[in-house]
């Protein structure tokens, strides 16, 4: 086989696992939405087969996807633009995992930083699925043949494994070039909004107290309160961004004024110069509020109608089975699977 030329296909997914933050809306979502008019063919999964890694209440874990799915439209993403779908309804997702189980070396899973983290000193512990996470990761953006990965800072080195994959598959069975090397997309003054509490951890919906993220459906007062008790550090706004090194409470707020606003963290500091923390957290608030107030009160609308949700789910399903289905029998007919036509 010759080397093929693969046309620019953006996927990306988020986990239904209860609760989004702000992390998920700059770092993820907000970047989806931009991406969408670019004229490139975009899918956004709600990786439910992911989130079950670790144990998820039934009844919680359908509410979460719909809450995502409601998230995604209720943030700009169109329906009828983008692919939008949950990871179960697509077949294929779960069956190129397995093939790629059997490609990903055990060695390459033991690298894996998140799965080091999740697990702990508990590894012997955790479920078989949240080791293989990385390979079904792969799956998803291969079995599109998608080309970029819009992602946050901490995925970076799973698209990395993708592209291992991409590259032992193609080697092993002689096919150069048939999964593409897809890249991480990670841009912009966001890629990692850190906790409000401690800035040397990430903002995640599974950490132990609600003051050190934002939900992405907090009211304006809890927003308000919770930049108000960020810590800081005596120091107010610098004169110059280099008066942000080493001071990672304060840079963290610089740069998610900057990516709420869509300004460079230049842009932000020149405006603030010299402003203390009682100035800056208080417009820091008003703009967070601006920005997802009108997210969270219409994915509360969308919300009241679950089965349009589900409709969208399912059509996403559908559209996105068509290019996944191809893709999965030709990587079966590779690997010398017989098929009854
Ligand atoms: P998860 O909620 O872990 O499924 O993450 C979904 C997406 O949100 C991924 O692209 C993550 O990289 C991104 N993300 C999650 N937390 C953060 C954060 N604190 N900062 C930036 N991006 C994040
Ligand atoms: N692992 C990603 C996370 O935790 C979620 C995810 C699953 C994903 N499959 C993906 C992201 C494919 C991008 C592409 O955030």
């Amino acid at each position: 086989m010759t080397e093929q030329t693969h046309t620019k296909r953006v996927f990306s997914g988020i986990k239904p696992s209860g609760g989004l933050t702000l992390g998920n809306y700059l770092g993820a979502i907000k970047r989806f939405v931009d991406t969408q008019d670019s004229g490139v063919e975009t899918l956004y999964c709600v990786v439910d087969l992911h989130a079950i890694t670790v144990w998820q209440d039934p009844a919680q874990l359908r509410y979460a996807t719909r809450e995502l799915v409601a998230a995604y439209v209720a943030a700009g993403l169109d329906p009828a633009k983008s692919i939008l779908f949950n990871q179960s309804q697509v077949s294929a997702h779960a069956e190129l995992g397995w093939l790629f189980n059997c490609v990903a070396r055990m060695g390459w899973m033991n690298r894996m930083t998140q799965f080091k983290d999740k697990a702990g000193k508990n590894a012997e512990k955790v479920s078989l699925g949240l080791y293989a996470y990385p390979s079904l990761m792969a799956a998803d953006i291969l079995v599109y043949h998608a080309t970029h990965v819009p992602v946050g800072e901490d995925q970076k080195q799973h698209v990395e494994l993708t592209r291992d994959i991409a590259a032992k598959f193609n080697n092993d069975f002689g096919v150069p070039g048939f999964f593409p090397m897809p890249e991480p997309v990670i841009e912009g003054p966001a890629t990692r909004v850190m906790n409000l509490r401690d800035a040397t951890k990430k903002m995640s919906k599974s950490g132990e107290s609600d003051m050190e993220r934002i939900n992405m459906t907090d009211d304006a007062e809890t927003i308000a309160k919770k930049f108000k008790k960020a810590r800081t550090d005596p120091d107010g706004i610098p004169g110059e961004v280099k008066g942000l090194d080493g001071r990672p409470e304060a840079r963290n707020l610089v740069d998610i004024y900057a990516a709420l606003s869509a300004q460079s963290v230049e842009a932000v500091v020149a405006e603030y110069a010299g402003a203390g923390w009682g100035a800056f957290k208080p417009a820091l608030a008003e703009l967070a509020v601006a920005k997802l107030a009108p997210i969270s009160t219409e994915m509360a609308r969308l919300m009241q109608a679950p089965d349009e949700l589900d409709r969208i789910l399912g059509q996403g399903a559908e559209r996105a089975a068509a290019i996944a289905t191809p893709n999965l029998h030709k990587a079966y007919d590779i690997v010398g699977f017989v098929r009854s036509r």
